[in-house]
């Protein structure tokens, strides 16, 4: 078996046994957490004494002479009101790092869940014939890595990107290109640029034209009406927005250097055919009713001005559907032909009331049932460096690409004043990965409920909270692993750790804790604070312990060998978010 138990969770159940043997009539957690003055500290003896009608500090006193000090525990004290501060064996966090660096599965010894469910995570979800802005760059991004963080744990999951792919606005775009045709060049001939400043261009045209001319009005609601029921040329017209439009998705997802799946593109459309039984079934059940012709559900907790119910609309008086209905039919797809244990929602905060609807009429049809947890991790506003939202001087909306060109221009000017015996070509290619790394590190060190302040000055800054920062850890030690000749280093657990490689030895063995932490509770910034925490501990382990000039030939190669598993966890941890470590800045 290639996966390690963590001394965290070696430490507790030897505590919990210690504790059950002291109280086996009561249980409890030993609340172990990483602590300044030991290795570990349990504070759990406090509820359990409290439980126990005992004093803390004799119940402590007696859970210790239940521990058994030497293989992994070195030494262990009461301290405080009733606290246990424990202390490892070196030995034993050397010979648990080695395991993980044996682990050859590339997972530095994590196991799997034990019981890993299905979500299906909908993310990356862009309109048809419309520009991509920020708000679509944050739930592609946070959306990337909480995938990457749960496919690690072992959980499947299957991407949904819901892209705005129907409604009206098409009736006005399908009927201008019929009047217009050859205005749209055929998606095979166009790169992603060009796709756009079509699209942008037909839409501005048609909507001028929607505007103006009440005839054309009148042409436009008629197409709406031909899509809807299926008309052959219509449809083929509409498809042709969709595939311009993609091309322009691709071209963006591979500058944010993100791999989209064709097959999960399931837009709006895709549940078409299903909304007329969703409707059918909700009125059925009771769950929808008939308000002034359209089909409704009412919450008593949702009210507007006035305290007027708000209701969820499911089908218009005009018999139309829309986005509750796409979203109501989807869950239906996912719950019951896909197998989800968990829903999950990568959509702005502010749709949250718009699922807030829509997850309680789906509990209400029994589609979501206790077998099934949905969540909407409804992320902040992106803001501009001063706070304000994000807009161009002109105050137009900022487009997503020239921001993403901006921030891999600025990274290139890092790049260039560090390393001056890099060629033009590498240096782009450094720039790209420093670049984008910068933009996603800055969203998800950020807890995604909040806004965030886009700021590329401090996103590429060397010094603080960056990913060019961890990017420029992982580089210097790639390059101390060149001059010792590229070696595989083993560990040499006879010897005796400094203050500075425990801290550091100690922080690696918490990898894998922390990404199933951080995945359970759909928080990357987690993981972040995690990985700049490995970067500062390497620092200061290099600072105070010299590698290549160690002592012994074996005190080398030991710490070798810490700095080679502190590479691969920052590689790892950083892969999970969808964040590249160049080899060389
Ligand atoms: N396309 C939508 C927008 O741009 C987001 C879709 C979110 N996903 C969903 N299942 N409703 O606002």
């Amino acid at each position: 078996m290639a996966s390690v138990t963590s001394l965290t969770d070696l430490v507790s159940k030897q505590l919990t046994s210690a504790l059950s043997a002291t109280r086996p009539e009561a249980s409890a957690d030993p609340l172990l957490r990483r602590s300044d003055r030991a290795d570990f500290q349990a504070n759990g003896i406090l509820a359990l004494a409290k439980k126990a009608k005992a004093n803390p500090r004799d119940l402590a006193t007696e859970v210790v002479s239940h521990l058994t000090t030497g293989d992994v525990i070195k030494d262990v004290e009461v301290s405080g009101p009733g606290f246990l501060n424990i202390t490892i064996a070196d030995r034993a966090v050397l010979e648990n790092l080695a395991a993980r660096y044996a682990d050859d599965t590339g997972r530095l010894g994590v196991p799997l869940a034990a019981n890993p469910g299905t979500t299906v995570i909908d993310y990356a979800q862009p309109n048809v014939a419309k520009e991509m802005h920020v708000g679509h760059l944050r739930s592609a991004v946070i959306g990337d890595a909480l995938r990457g963080m749960l496919d690690f744990t072992g959980e499947k999951t299957i991407g949904r990107h819901h892209i705005g792919d129907w409604g009206t606005q098409f009736g006005m775009l399908i009927q201008y290109l019929m009047e217009h045709p050859g205005e749209l060049a055929p998606a095979s001939e166009v790169d992603g640029e060009q796709a756009m400043s079509n699209l942008n261009r037909v839409y501005k045209a048609s909507r001028a034209l929607f505007d103006a001319d009440e005839a054309f009005k009148e042409r436009a609601r008629k197409r709406v009406v031909a899509l809807q029921s299926g008309d052959k040329e219509t449809l083929e017209l509409w498809q042709q927005f969709v595939d311009e439009s993609k091309v322009y998705f691709y071209s963006v997802f591979e500058k944010l250097d993100m791999e989209i799946r064709d097959d999960e593109i399931v837009g709006e459309s895709a549940y078409n055919e299903g909304m007329p039984e969703t409707a059918r079934l909700l009125e059925e059940m009771g769950v929808a009713e008939r308000s002034e012709g359209a089909l409704v559900v009412f919450f008593d907790d949702i009210r507007g001005k006035d305290d007027q119910p708000v209701p969820l609309i499911v089908q218009k008086a005009d018999g139309g559907f829309g986005y509750a209905a796409s979203d109501l039919t989807a869950i239906r797809n996912r719950v019951l032909d896909l197998d989800a244990t968990t829903l999950l929602y990568v959509v702005d905060v502010r749709q949250s009331l718009h699922f807030k609807m829509v997850f309680e009429t789906a509990r209400r049809a029994g589609w979501l049932n206790e077998g099934v947890t949905a969540h909407n991790m409804g992320y902040g506003t992106v803001l501009g460096a001063d706070g304000k939202p994000f807009k161009t001087r002109e105050g137009e909306t900022v487009r997503l690409e020239d921001l993403l060109d901006e921030a891999v221009q600025r990274a290139a000017e890092v790049v260039r004043e560090k390393a001056r015996d890099l060629t033009e070509e590498e240096i782009q290619e450094r720039a790209a990965q420093v670049g984008i790394g910068a933009v996603k590190y800055a969203d998800l060190s950020t807890s995604p409920s909040r806004d965030y302040k886009f700021d590329l000055d401090q996103m590429v800054s060397l010094n603080g909270d960056t990913s060019v920062y961890l990017q420029y850890a992982y580089a210097r030690i790639q390059s101390i692993l060149r001059k010792a000749g590229d070696v595989r280093p083993a560990a040499h657990p006879e010897l005796e750790l400094h203050e500075a490689e425990r801290a550091l030895g100690l922080h690696l063995d918490a990898f894998g804790d922390t990404v199933f932490e951080a995945a359970a509770e759909y928080a990357p910034h987690k993981l972040t604070a995690y990985l700049y925490q490995l970067a500062s501990l390497y620092t200061s382990f290099y600072d105070k312990c010299p590698v290549l000039k160690a002592d012994s030939p074996q005190q080398v190669e030991n710490r070798l060998f810490l700095c080679d598993l502190t590479a691969r966890t920052l590689t790892k941890g950083m892969a999970l978010l969808g964040i590249r470590t160049p080899e060389r800045l």
